[in-house]
């Protein structure tokens, strides 16, 4: 993954035991093509040295603001001209007071305030600390100012207590950053997604589902938060995490999936159906196990046919913009066409079930009004980023 890619992040540490957590952000942000310059307050350096940062991010690290290496002793304005943001991680309680009040007292502050480029910090402190008034002006003036606060979230603290002040996670800091760089073509709309299989019960202890993994509906809920949008993934039973930021609804069968959309689609703008609703049901669910016996016959089931969620929505006197999804294992073209006049929505997207099922990568073909659109093969996250540029564009027009 290149989310990163031709992206110059000058990461800021501060003094508290969360820089441990740094070391595996900074490979992260550099495997995604990041160049990374890291600055290190003296505080920070007593947790972590420069040299486990230098190694990590391949790059010279820089703590004091009279740094001899910089021939024009400009390493203030130097390293934050080209830079395309100032991450802050982890951002003590004393460092977003300086900020708040534009100190610039060290090498880290003075180039906060030098700055010509987005800053984003991570807060971590410990729980009374963050819930501090004074904290929380700080915080509020900051976010006055136009600093992008990332967390802090809830939970354990290395003090041993437990409260709200916890650092995110590397993993999270890398997708709030990644999303923060995206476009913002669904700013302030309103997205609803399905995604993953259904499961209809046989009896208590028997199933009938498929294989989606659900990735490509992830993908696509992930896509849409990062554009802007207010995301909820309406979701079957995967083996997935939430992305960030969206709100997940757990559902099993058909019938729980269209109640659940049905709920929230009159509030929708986007409707996008990616999940693999399974097309029948067992008519007579049985209320105990069905028994095998030895020679006996097997059971025989009788399905009906499950409600059409899309075809539900669409059908609304005042439809959000719906996407359908079609997943062939022939003829994609013609099956496409014929589904997206079926179900009644302006734009279907295709693609051929034994290529893209399971993966993580995939090839999908847009359907519309104005004919067949291919997209590039790519991993399932950048065609979800295509795909939410390419209704974004349509919903605006
Ligand atoms: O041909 P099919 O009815 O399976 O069309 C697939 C598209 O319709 C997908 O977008 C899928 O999420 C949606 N669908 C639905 N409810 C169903 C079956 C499919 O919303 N019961």
């Amino acid at each position: 993954m290149s989310d990163l890619a031709n992206k110059r992040i000058v990461l800021g540490m501060t003094g508290g035991i969360a820089c441990y957590k740094i070391c595996e952000l900074v490979r992260r942000m550099t495997e995604r093509g990041a160049t990374v310059d890291v600055v290190m307050t003296e505080a920070a350096t007593h947790f972590i040295t420069p040299v486990t940062m230098q190694a990590l991010s391949g790059r010279p690290v820089f703590v004091d603001q009279w740094d001899p290496r910089v021939p024009n002793n400009m390493a203030h304005i130097n390293l934050t001209r080209g830079a395309d943001a100032i991450l802050v991680a982890p951002a003590s309680t004393d460092f977003m007071a300086k900020l708040a009040h534009g100190l610039a007292d060290d090498l880290l502050a003075t180039l906060c305030v030098a700055r010509a480029c987005p800053l984003l910090i991570v807060p971590a402190m410990n729980r009374e600390m963050w819930a501090n008034p004074a904290t929380q002006r700080n915080a509020a003036q900051l976010r006055a100012d136009g600093v992008t606060l990332l967390g802090p979230t809830e939970g354990d603290q290395a003090c041993g207590e437990v409260g709200s002040g916890r650092m995110l996670e590397p993993h999270e800091i890398l997708e709030d950053l990644i999303a923060y760089f995206q476009p913002k073509a669904l700013a302030g709309k309103r997205v609803l997604v399905t995604a993953g299989p259904t499961s209809e019960p046989i009896d208590p202890v028997r199933v009938l589902t498929n294989v989606s993994s659900g990735k490509m509906g992830y993908a696509i809920a992930r896509a849409a938060r990062e554009a802007g949008a207010e995301v909820t993934l309406v979701s079957g039973p995967t083996a997935l995490a939430a992305p960030r930021g969206v709100r997940r609804i757990d559902v099993t069968t058909a019938h729980d999936m269209l109640d659940a959309v049905m709920g929230r689609a009159d509030s929708a703008d986007i409707f996008i159906a990616v999940a693999a609703v399974a097309d029948w049901r067992v008519k007579e669910v049985s209320a105990s196990k069905l028994k095998k016996t030895d020679g006996g016959a097997a059971p025989v089931l009788e399905f009906v046919q499950n409600p059409d969620i899309l075809g539900t929505v669409a059908a609304l006197p005042r439809p959000p913009y719906c996407v359908g999804f079609a997943a062939e294992t022939e003829d994609l073209a013609r099956h496409a066409a014929e589904k997206r006049a079926r179900k009644g929505v302006p734009l279907l997207v295709g693609n051929l079930a034994q290529e893209v099922l399971g993966r993580d990568d995939t090839t999908l073909v847009l359907y519309d009004d104005a004919g067949e659109h291919p997209l590039p093969r790519s991993s399932k996250l950048a065609a979800a980023r295509q795909l939410v540029a390419e209704i974004a564009r349509r919903v605006a027009a």
